[in-house]
């Protein structure tokens, strides 16, 4: 089964962004995910279509933007532009996700969807064969750092059973407070994908921690 570590620029040093990113895609991160903050959707802010432009020069991997904001359809035309391969909006804040799901991959671009972990996954139900990547998030989105939530494993688990009874081959991904301690369990539960910010960047050597985290993504004996 496919694994794909996606380490979150959120947590990186800004000091020195492009050489972070550009050490993540040496390091053998699958994906590079670039949260977009906006102050409405989250209380913090992050950034834009300066960064996306920046992790797209200095990474070949592909660029999943995770877009925490409201009315996400007016940034569509500029990250995809500005290299996204994925865009990811949040059901919280896109009441037409048939509409913005079309509108994402008619600009060559693969479309996700996003629940906060109080959004019941029946609210993807209709759109699940249609979707690219179903995003669980496993802390309630706005900062890095953050506890993992448990009760997300069971989501993840019904995901899979969703995705596979649409006969989905959609990507299954988690994000928030991955680490050493909570990946084996998401992989055991059906995710493929795992974004991780301060695992992976607040660890002493981040590129050997991306390979630790893929690593426990096996059967245990
Ligand atoms: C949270 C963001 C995450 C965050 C993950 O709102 O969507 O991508 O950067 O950070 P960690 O792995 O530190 O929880
Ligand atoms: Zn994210």
């Amino acid at each position: 089964m496919t694994v794909r570590i996606a380490p979150s620029v959120l947590s990186a040093d800004f000091r020195k962004l492009g050489q972070e990113i550009a050490m993540c895609d040496a390091g053998g991160a699958d994906w590079i995910h670039v949260d977009v903050m906006d102050g409405r959707f989250v209380p913090s802010l992050s950034f834009g279509v300066k960064v996306i432009e920046a992790a797209r020069r200095s990474s070949t991997k592909v660029i999943d933007v995770h877009l925490m904001v409201v009315e996400p359809e007016n940034y569509f035309d500029d990250y995809v532009k500005a290299g996204a391969d994925v865009l990811t909006i949040h059901a919280e804040a896109a009441p037409h996700l048939d509409r913005q799901i079309a509108r994402i991959q008619s600009l060559g671009c693969k479309a996700g969807v996003a629940l906060n972990p109080a959004t019941p996954l029946s609210v993807i139900e209709e759109v699940a064969h249609m979707v690219d990547l179903v995003l669980i998030m496993s802390v309630n989105p706005g900062y890095g750092g953050q506890k993992f939530i448990e009760y997300s494993i069971d989501k993840i688990a019904r995901t899979r059973l969703l995705l596979d009874q649409a006969d989905s081959d959609a990507v299954l991904e988690v994000d928030g407070g991955i680490s050493r301690d909570t990946i084996h369990r998401c992989w055991e539960a059906g995710a493929d994908t795992f974004v991780a910010g301060n695992a992976i960047f607040g660890a002493a050597n981040p590129q050997a921690e991306i390979e630790v985290l893929r690593g426990l993504c096996v059967e245990q004996v």
